[in-house]
């Protein structure tokens, strides 16, 4: 199919610049992390306190596996956690193009500082787990991706402006 699959870190981007990209493709938008918070009537924060990260795992990969069987060409933003499971990442290439949004460690501490919603972030060094997960995630991200951005030096209009010239026809 020939959709487009954001992923990266937490903080990198992919909802703005899939908001972006779903206007500008006429295509439409899901946000995988609000979409299983309307699924599951709670937000994510709840799910991990109350059923546990695993099961929010779960519900992931199902997620995927049911936009997968769609017909319809998507513009797909994705928990940053997504790419991890290989059935994820297997999943997102028949959904379409993924492009990793990669962000320096300095950047996504600035933008989630405060968060208190990514249940994963809320550690006593929040830069430590930042730059942790990254050594962690930084080479699955590159490995799940058909295209990789740095975005640092980017807006989100720039980045979706690159992704749609990369795109040509397909997309617009
Ligand atoms: C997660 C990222 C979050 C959300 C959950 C776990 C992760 O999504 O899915 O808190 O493991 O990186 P965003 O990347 O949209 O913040």
């Amino acid at each position: 199919m020939s959709g487009i699959v954001l992923i990266g870190y937490m903080g990198c981007g992919k909802s703005t610049v899939a908001k972006l990209l779903a206007r500008r493709c006429g295509k439409k938008l899901l946000d995988a992390d609000r979409e299983i918070e309307k699924e599951q009537g709670r937000t994510i924060s709840d799910i991990f306190s109350s059923l546990g990260e695993e099961a929010f795992r779960n519900m992931e990969t199902e997620y995927l596996r049911k936009i997968a069987a769609m017909e319809e060409d998507v513009i797909l933003s994705t928990g940053g956690g997504m790419p991890l499971r290989k059935e994820n990442a297997e999943l997102m290439k028949n959904i379409g193009k993924v492009i990793y949004l990669k962000t320096g460690e300095d950047v996504i501490f600035d933008r989630v500082e405060k968060d208190t919603s990514r249940p994963l972030l809320q550690d006593a060094d929040r830069k430590k787990k930042i730059h942790n997960m990254l050594c962690v995630r930084g080479p699955i991200y590159e490995a799940a991706a058909e295209v990789i951005i740095r975005t640092d030096d980017k807006t989100p209009e720039e980045i979706a402006d690159y992704i749609c010239r990369i795109g040509g026809e397909k997309w617009n």
